[in-house]
């Protein structure tokens, strides 16, 4: 009878997959309860190589096992007779088999014991004590108390009323889910911030929330996955985020191996990939640089004290070791008249000893800082819309990043005399205007007097060769930028005819030209209806006429006439890497010595927008049609810097838009809109595999599989049998060894993880040298998500951003 008992009551467990158990039953090993929607299950498990009992949550559908929450994760069970119960007070236990409780939920509120309790496992995962006939509120629920995993509708910080902390904790090790050493806690002592603790230290801080992202994760934007936000109240002040689309799963863990992960399921691949990890590179190490000096991951040392300080130890600085940091030059003497000097693009200082208000404004927030000696910093405290509230500093400024893309300003407290050698805040306002339009006067002139003599000169010394055999770049400082007039223009172009018409960009038409002295130019027109205003424009042509290397097409000219502006760029007689690489007959021409060449080319190039331009430039939109070929088969990448301007404005300032080209995107930046050098080198990736097999990533089609070609190349790669890779019209010239280092580092360069990849600089040193190359880890993107259009059009542009549909703009929701 008594077993019948317990057969009948496991079947319905089974069978109907209760999401709910009542306050009489109880949970045994090897029953569970499964959420409505069969998304999570709750029961006992234990980790893998390991025979402890512990009771959790996991995912069920998808994923299945995969680990979310546990229960008893410091009181492990040694048999699989423990079993869970809820208790008629609402508290949730779990019995040994001595029937010693070894786990309690703790009860933050008082319940009446009129009322009949259930606990109940929610498709979010939570799980839920509450009163059977109150849906709303619970009286406890595991939320409170994360284990490693943070998902969607939890709550990460604090509740000033209740004191509850929710802090998420690593697992020891991958089969021990007790306290690990890595936590993630919102530290509150100033504005409130996230760190991740190494026991008692700190390993990396994401720095306070500035209406936007953490400060200290750039790569964080508004995306069409999930929304993020923190409130900051009298009651509150916690992180949370949502998912706009419910059908995505994500979740974020700190591993036990101290790395904080924003993962995503892959539903075609069954797998977790990683798509953001807020640490990036070394910089993010807490406190790196020590005091007063910023960490730039470009620099070499990355340490650099912050201009009007000097290393506190200077023989210790000059041996790589920074933790001291750094000190004033001249000190401050607290006297009336020391002022704030602006430091741009960095990661916001350790806010442990800062204070806010979110009312004021940046001026009263400076005069704030002024009055009090002790206050070394203020800052917008939310960046949106201009900048609002206050945020100060008091002593020194501990781990300051230079961030390029989407840092912040910083006004840090100066003495007088430094604030004399340079622009101070105050002066800034009023000098800047009268400077500039005098600098942009003198350099009309100047220009203008340049292009006239410049035109005198013979044909040719327009174009010059620079270019020695290593591709180094001339280190010319003077920008000679002709303005050339449009009435040369029209008549260079036929007065823009369709015939002189190139190809047709996201930015407008380009024409080909040629000028009075004969050289053959390329125009590009950009279209009226762009919104980029005339500042930026020309902004963005001194920036690109800086860039000379002799694997990027030369600016050669600019036009501003009215509503016109134009680019006059070099012609390239040979137009796009696209025209010969895909085209049946013209890819004979490019045998396997021009192909590395054109590889090692493109390398070059990208290396010097990369690493040796004075500007850093992320090219992002990075493919065989901006691969443009001169007569000698040399490369040469076009559409730099336009990139940047159009997209880069227009990124941070309005619509959040993701800018590139489907096939060439790196995961992170197509999923989340992060670019970084290492998304170019996905493309690039892209590019040599595309060139070693004359196959389109984008659009390959095999008849086994659905993958995409680098999911193609990978499979390959796994057998062992890349050679199949190569374009069958490139049997002759073939270097074995060659290519299949080609083949190694374009995977090594498409991996996953952007962490994962090479530099540019890195993959040109495999490409070139003969030692072994590491495994590349599985590729991002490797299969196809849609199959149907493929958006690809088959003509060769000129140095466009090639067809419109071929350039996909993702809006990115908030
Ligand atoms: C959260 O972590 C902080 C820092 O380690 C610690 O002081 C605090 O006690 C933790 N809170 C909880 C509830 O674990
Ligand atoms: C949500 O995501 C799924 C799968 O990724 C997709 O099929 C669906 O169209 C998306 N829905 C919305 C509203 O974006
Ligand atoms: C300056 O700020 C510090 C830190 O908030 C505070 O302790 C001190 O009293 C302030 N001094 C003055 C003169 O307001």
């Amino acid at each position: 009878m008594f077993q019948l008992c317990i057969i009948v009551l496991f079947y319905a467990v089974c069978a109907k997959a209760l999401d709910t158990i009542n306050a009489s039953q109880t949970i045994k090993d090897g029953q569970t309860i499964v959420s409505a929607q069969q998304t999570f299950e709750l029961g006992f498990f234990s980790p893998k190589n390991s025979t402890n009992r512990y009771v959790g949550i996991w995912y069920k559908t998808i994923s299945y096992g995969t680990v979310m929450w546990v229960a008893n994760r410091n009181t492990p069970l040694t048999n699989t007779l423990g079993e869970l119960s809820l208790t008629l007070q609402g508290i949730l236990v779990i019995r040994n088999a001595s029937g010693d409780v070894i786990w309690s939920s703790i009860r933050s509120s008082l319940v009446s014991l009129k009322k009949k309790l259930v606990a109940q496992l929610l498709d979010t995962g939570n799980f839920i004590v509450r009163e059977e006939t109150d849906h709303g509120n619970s009286i406890w629920q595991s939320f409170d108390y994360p284990t490693d995993t943070f998902v969607p509708g939890m709550k990460f910080g604090k509740d000033l009323v209740t004191g509850l902390e929710r802090n998420f904790t690593s697992w020891k090790t991958e089969d021990d889910p007790s306290l690990g050493k890595y936590t993630v806690w919102l530290d509150i002592q100033g504005y409130p911030q996230m760190m991740v603790l190494d026991g008692p230290n700190i390993r990396f801080r994401a720095g306070p929330w500035n209406g936007v992202r953490y400060s200290g994760e750039p790569n964080l934007r508004p995306n069409s996955i999930y929304k993020y936000g923190f409130v900051l109240d009298q009651r509150e002040m916690y992180y949370h985020f949502d998912l706009i689309n419910t059908s995505v799963v994500t979740r974020v863990v700190i591993k036990h191996t101290g790395s904080f992960e924003r993962l995503l399921w892959i539903e075609s691949r069954q797998e977790w990939i990683v798509y953001l990890t807020p640490q990036t590179d070394n910089c993010d190490r807490y406190g790196l640089c020590g005091s007063f000096a910023s960490c730039n991951i470009n620099n070499s040392p990355a340490c650099g004290c912050l201009k009007g300080f000097e290393p506190k130890s200077p023989d210790q600085w000059s041996m790589a070791d920074w933790f001291q940091g750094c000190r004033r030059s001249t000190p401050l003497d607290c006297g009336p008249r020391e002022g704030f000097r602006k430091y741009s693009n960095i990661k916001l200082p350790d806010t442990r000893w800062s204070w806010f208000d979110q009312s004021m404004n940046l001026n009263e927030c400076e005069r704030v800082c002024k009055r009090n000696c002790s206050c070394t910093a203020y800052t917008s405290q939310n960046i949106t819309g201009g900048g609002s509230g206050c945020l100060l500093w008091f002593g020194d400024l501990m781990d300051i990043k230079t961030i390029l893309e989407n840092g912040q300003d910083l006004f840090i407290r100066m003495p007088l005399s430094e604030l004399g050698k340079s622009s101070g805040v105050k002066q800034v306002k009023i000098i800047v205007p009268v400077v500039s339009v005098l600098l942009f006067l003198i350099l009309s002139v100047y220009i203008f007097y340049r292009f006239k003599r410049k035109k005198l000169r013979q044909r040719g010394t327009l174009i010059e060769d620079h270019g020695n055999d290593d591709g180094n770049a001339t280190s010319k400082d003077d920008v000679e930028l002709p303005l050339i007039d449009l009435s040369i223009l029209r008549k260079a172009t036929n007065n823009f005819s369709d015939d002189n018409k190139l190809g047709e960009g996201g930015f407008g038409p380009v024409y080909k030209g040629v000028m009075e002295n004969g050289q053959e130019v390329a125009v590009k027109r950009l279209s009226r209806t762009s919104t980029q205003g005339l500042d930026e424009f020309k902004n963005e042509v001194i920036t690109t006429s800086k860039l000379q290397h002799r694997n990027l097409v030369r600016l050669l000219g600019c036009c501003i006439k009215g509503a016109e502006s134009m680019l006059v760029y070099e012609y390239m007689s040979n137009k796009g890497l696209d025209s010969f690489l895909f085209d049946d007959d013209r890819s004979k021409v490019l045998d396997w010595p021009t192909r590395v060449h054109i590889i090692k080319g493109i390398a070059r190039g990208l290396l010097y927008l990369h690493q040796d331009s004075r500007l850093r430039i992320i090219h992002r939109d990075l493919k065989v049609s901006n691969i443009l070929l001169d007569h000698d088969m040399n490369a040469k990448i076009s559409d730099f810097g336009m990139a940047r301007s159009f997209g880069g404005n227009q990124i941070e300032a309005n619509t959040n838009r993701v800018v590139g080209t489907y096939g060439y995107m790196a995961p992170e930046y197509a999923g989340d809109g992060i670019f970084s050098i290492k998304s170019d080198v996905f493309s690039f990736g892209v590019l040599v595999l595309e060139i070693v097999s004359g196959k389109r990533n984008r659009g390959f089609f095999h008849k086994d599989h659905s993958n995409n070609l680098i999911g193609h190349a990978w499979g390959l790669h796994k057998e062992g049998k890349s050679l199949e890779l190569v374009a069958p019209s490139l049997n002759e010239s073939i270097n074995l060894s060659e290519v299949l280092r080609a083949i190694h580092v374009g995977l090594l360069c498409v991996q996953q993880r952007p962490e994962d990849r090479p530099t540019v600089a890195s993959a040109i040193q495999m490409f070139l040298s003969e030692g072994e190359l590491p495994p590349p880890n599985p590729p991002g993107f490797f299969y196809e998500k849609v199959t149907t259009d493929t958006g690809y059009s088959n003509s060769s542009t000129y140095g466009t951003n090639s067809t419109n549909e071929l350039t996909i703009t993702m809006l990115a929701a908030r």
